[in-house]
């Protein structure tokens, strides 16, 4: 079974695949000119495409990622039903494929408009669930790395295995901070913040958030017993920077003595590393994006959603 990339995942398509015990095979890609994507299956991977069932990791972020997503799976799908219509090249063209059926399984360690996961206002589209209905329709099942909503994706009419990085981000702080805290930033991050509490065995608590706009957040005031201890703010992404620096703030008031922040997708936009390095005393997160800061793997928790996927195709053949 192979693993496969275009040009994001790559670095977790080469760590997940000997995890798995598969090969890894990158797939061309690049840009024309104008800006548009070109992807292609070389020659010498189409059998192994062919072979059994295929996982290919893509990130659809940026926006130049959903298209390469789409062109990639278009590509391994028609190779896979053994449709070489049009081929130019008349030396391919005498090619009898056979369909080989499905399996394709799409692992996606970012996946990019995931916050956009409601109407938050009339005319609005529910961004994350249109992405991954489209998507939807060109593979056999999805492995996602800590969806921020997982909700979004519950009318999906295709299997989808969320899976996540805090055991791994647990290990990593537990070996490298040892802290006595872990403080979830917002409700929405509780589930993940506590889990890592709970494996660490270290106190936990949350704070309240609002957003006033993308750049502006307040919580509301609480106490927390952080005085003279080491804490972990956790949360699924960091991305201004600003819900981490203003948790951050509400510590040290208290008397933190040293702040952590770990998340499991760094996107840090718009100088949010610099911000950070002004309110924390370091950075964790996995490589689900490319970052100066990825310092988890993110292919152990991908493994187990792509082991649990494959079980499902197993029992029903
Ligand atoms: C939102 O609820 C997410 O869980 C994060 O807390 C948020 O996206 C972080 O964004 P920023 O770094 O811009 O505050």
């Amino acid at each position: 079974m192979p693993v496969l990339s275009g040009s994001s995942g790559g670095g977790i398509a080469e760590s997940l695949a000997p995890i798995l015990g598969m090969e890894h095979i990158r797939l061309e890609s690049r840009r024309f000119p104008d800006g548009e994507g070109y992807v292609r299956i070389p020659l010498d991977a189409i059998d192994a495409l062919r072979s059994e069932v295929v996982i290919l990791v893509s990130n659809t972020y940026p926006d130049t990622g959903i298209m390469q997503t789409i062109l990639l799976l278009g590509a391994i799908n028609d190779i896979r039903r053994g449709d070489v219509s049009n081929v130019k090249d008349n030396s391919e063209r005498e090619r009898n494929l056979e369909d080989v059926g499905p399996g394709i399984i799409l692992a996606i360690p970012y996946f990019g408009y995931e916050r956009q996961d409601k109407r938050f206002s009339m005319g609005e589209v529910i961004s994350a669930e249109l992405i991954g209905n489209m998507l939807a329709n060109y593979c056999d099942g999805f492995v996602i790395l800590d969806l921020h909503a997982p909700e979004v994706l519950q009318k999906i009419g295709t299997p989808v295995e969320f899976v996540s990085s805090m055991s791994e981000i647990a290990e990593t702080l537990s070996n490298q901070v040892q802290p006595d805290f872990i403080l979830s930033p917002d409700k929405g991050a509780i589930s993940r913040a506590s889990e890592v509490a709970r494996i660490i065995g270290c106190e936990f608590s949350y704070l309240e958030k609002t957003r006033v706009d993308a750049h502006t957040i307040q919580h509301t005031p609480k106490d927390l017993d952080v005085s003279g201890k080491v804490v972990a703010i956790v949360d699924d992404m960091i991305s201004t920077g600003g819900t981490i620096c203003r948790a951050s703030d509400a510590l040290r008031n208290q008397g933190a003595l040293e702040v952590y922040a770990a998340c499991t997708h760094g996107l840090f936009t718009g100088g949010a590393l610099s911000r950070l390095s002004r309110h924390v005393d370091g950075v964790y997160t996995t490589d689900s994006l490319p970052n100066p800061r990825a310092n988890v793997s993110a292919a152990l928790a991908i493994s187990r959603g792509v082991s649990e996927l494959i079980g499902l195709f197993d029992e029903k053949e």
